[in-house]
């Protein structure tokens, strides 16, 4: 909802005086023109990792001047140590309210009795199109340049079903489930995407070898959209296998990959590892009401609390938030703030400020203070 109120620094960001007065300065620096609107959006820190590069990627977007009035809402073990469900109704009901979230990432315990709230958290509000930008960034050395690539995961069915039962006792089954509206949705949805950004090529992957039916529908439903809707946007399909293997030697000659829901979460991590890691990699997950921008990784509970984490995936998350609030309400506002955001951060990697999964020696908040030293 966009409307008119001053903005507000969020809780996160100020926990001391020196950080308070650094965002104050640095807001005041860059004053956004009150006239524009000021959208609401909901942030949910997450786990792990998520509570500091919530913190990084806030510092750098109200520092940017940010057009957003953020409502914080907890999810994951977050919300299960304030005594609420893993994925309260109330942070649900604020997604549905304010229509954008960004999110940190969160932790689903293994083998235990909860449903993944990330799972849980598309399906309520049917985010079902997982859209991830895999694009090399000038100043990260990987072994490929021009990659650039957008995934396109159906994010509502699948093997994330979670219909799983146990037929007897040492045998156990999961569904893989497939309809024909969320196959041909999601196709559309591909193609549509790929007219807008005048992108050249949907690739799918799939094994429709072995999951005839499944696997099946979900290329003739894209087949169909194809032929039917955009028949001059080239089109190709690859058994999965060969596919990975085909993205490893040579990620250039693809451009946009379509997958179903499992196929898409593996294939973003070994793209994201084609760029530099899963610290570069954001991603949006899009339905017809609300959009939930996120990382595409994980609560990292590995290097959790020691200030390490690289903020970008989730910052580019939120550069993503923005380029869809300008899309979706019209806002040239935001799309001028998220090319500053792009433009600082691009800046710091080329001066070979980074994180040390890129193979820098800066911190989380210390990454976030050369980005914001690079706003112009
Ligand atoms: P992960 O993505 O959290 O970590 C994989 C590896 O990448 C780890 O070595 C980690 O240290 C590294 N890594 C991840 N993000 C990084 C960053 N920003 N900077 C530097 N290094 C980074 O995947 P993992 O370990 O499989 O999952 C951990 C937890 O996260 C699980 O509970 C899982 O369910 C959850 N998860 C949540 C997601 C979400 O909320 N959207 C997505 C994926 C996993």
């Amino acid at each position: 909802m966009a409307d008119v109120t001053p903005i507000i620094l969020p809780r996160i960001v100020l926990r001391c005086s020196s950080e308070r007065d650094m965002a104050i300065r640095q807001t005041a620096a860059i004053l956004p023109d009150m006239s524009h609107p000021i959208h609401s959006a909901v942030l949910i820190p997450g786990d792990g990792i998520g509570p500091e590069v919530s913190k990084a990627t806030l510092r750098i977007m109200e520092a940017a001047g940010a057009p957003i009035r953020w409502h914080e809402h907890p999810a994951g073990l977050a919300a299960l140590d304030q005594g609420l469900d893993v994925l309260p109704k109330e942070t649900v009901e604020a997604i549905r309210q304010h229509g954008v979230a960004l999110k940190g990432p969160c932790t689903t315990p293994v083998g235990r009795g909860f449903a993944s709230i990330n799972v849980s958290l598309r399906k309520q509000l049917d985010l079902y199109a997982a859209v991830r930008p895999v694009r090399n960034l000038e100043g990260v050395t990987t072994r490929f340049t021009g990659v650039d690539l957008v995934i396109i995961r159906e994010n509502t069915e699948g093997l994330y079903s979670g219909v799983e039962n146990e037929v007897t006792p040492g045998v156990v089954m999961s569904m893989k489930v497939a309809t024909e509206r969320a196959c041909t949705r999601i196709a559309r949805y591909a193609f549509q995407f790929a007219q807008r950004r005048n992108r050249r090529k949907v690739t799918v992957f799939h094994k429709a070898n072995i999951m005839k039916m499944t696997d099946g529908l979900f290329l003739r439903c894209a087949q169909e959209v194809h032929d039917r809707e955009f028949p001059d946007i080239e089109y190709e399909t690859m058994i999965i296998d060969a596919g990975c293997m085909k993205l490893v030697q040579d990620p250039t000659r693809f451009d946009m990959l379509l997958l179903e829901n499992l196929y898409g979460d593996v294939v973003s991590d070994l793209a994201a590892a084609l760029v530099g890691g899963l610290g570069v990699v954001p991603g949006a997950n899009i339905g017809e009401q609300q959009a939930v921008f996120e990382a595409v990784h994980g609560s990292a509970p590995d290097i959790a609390g020691k200030d390490i984490a690289n903020p970008l995936a989730l910052l580019m998350s939120g550069v993503m938030m923005l380029n869809h609030l300008a899309e979706q309400r019209n806002d040239a506002n935001c799309r001028q703030v998220a090319e500053r955001i792009k433009a600082a951060y691009n800046r710091a990697l080329a001066d070979g400020q980074k994180t040390r999964d890129l193979g820098g020696e800066l911190g989380t908040q210390a990454f976030a203070d050369a980005v914001i030293a690079r706003l112009r």
